[in-house]
Order: structure tokens, then sequence, then C-alpha cells
């Protein structure tokens, strides 16, 4: 890489817990750049993010997360998106200049990844995996927009999709 070039960009959308952190790490690890996950950057700059949709609501956060995915694609390198990120009309056309991955998950794949306390669209649900399910179909439209590939995480190892799309990175221009 040289230095006065920027690295290379590419986004990864996709529902919560569909892997977007763990292979975006992986696969800029491959591609030989910086990664970048918006909500870890949001929250050091903001706080935690349920206490930021606690307190200032939903509206708020996509405000700021278009912000920080606006910073992450200028400075470039692979870059994980949150979940709700492509509801913002905004954000969408941020994403339209640069390559953009959607990593799909089923439903059943979820069922066994989601847990803990740190989704806030997520907490106090009776049934979490119905509510993923419901959210993931009213955005689905929204992640086709902004994608240039497709790949599912429900069965793969993690390392084997992360070669996948590091190659598919290669060779776009
Ligand atoms: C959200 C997904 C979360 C996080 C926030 C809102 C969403 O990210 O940005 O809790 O609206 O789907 P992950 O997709 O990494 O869970």
């Amino acid at each position: 890489m040289s230095s006065s070039e920027p690295p290379l960009t590419l986004v990864l959308v996709g529902p919560m817990a569909a892997g977007k952190t763990s292979v975006g790490r992986k696969v800029a690890r491959m591609l030989d750049v910086p990664f970048t996950d918006t909500d870890k950057r949001i929250a050091a700059a903001h706080g935690p993010i349920p206490e930021i949709f606690a307190s200032r609501g939903e509206q708020h956060f996509r405000e700021l997360e278009r912000d920080a995915v606006a910073t992450a694609v200028a400075e470039g390198g692979v870059i994980s998106l949150g979940g709700g990120a492509v509801i913002d009309a905004g954000t969408r056309a941020l994403l339209h200049r640069h390559p953009v991955v959607f990593l799909t998950v089923s439903a059943e794949a979820v069922e066994r990844r989601i847990g803990g306390a740190g989704r806030p669209l997520l907490a106090g649900e009776e049934n979490p995996v119905e509510r993923w399910r419901n959210i993931f179909e009213q955005r689905r439209g929204w992640y086709e927009e902004v994608a240039d590939l497709t790949v599912d995480t429900s069965r793969r190892p993690m390392r084997a999709l992360a070669e996948q799309i590091a190659a598919w990175r290669r060779k776009q221009q």
C-alpha cells in the first residue's frame, strides 16, 4: 500500500447477528487494510448504544451513524455497519459509491447467535428471533439496493466466507 493512496474501501451491511464484525475483521486482515466497526466508533465517542437509544432516541442514533459512516468511507478500509444503518437515505447515498457486501443469515442460525444485552431493538422481547425476522424483512429491500454482492453466513465457516469476500474485492476496481 503506497502511503499517498487511501486504502481500498469495502462495506459490510446486513441484519443483526449476520457476522458483520467477525467477517469484516478477517477480510481486513486478508486485504491488509484497517478495519472499522461504526457501532464501536459511535460507542467510543458517545457512550453505549442502548443508552443513546434510551436517552436521545433512535433518530439521533441514525444521525450519529450517518456521520460515522461518512468518516469511515472517507478513511477507507473494511467497514462493518450496524444492522439498521441502511434505514437512513443519507447513509445509503454514501454507500452507493463503494463496493458493498450484504451478509444474510437464516433465523435458525441467528437463534444460536443472539443473546446478551447489547441490542436495544431486541431487548425485552418475548420472542427476539421473531422480532429479528420482522426487522430483517422490513429492511431487506434496502440491503439489496446498496449491495453489490450477497453472501449467506448461516452455514459456512467465517474464515471461508472472508476469503470469498476478499477475493471478490480484489477483483473490483
Ligand atoms: C441495530 C443494530 C446494531 C446497532 C444498533 C441498532 C439495528 O448493530 O447498530 O443496536 O437497528 O439493527 P448490529 O447489527 O451489529 O447488531
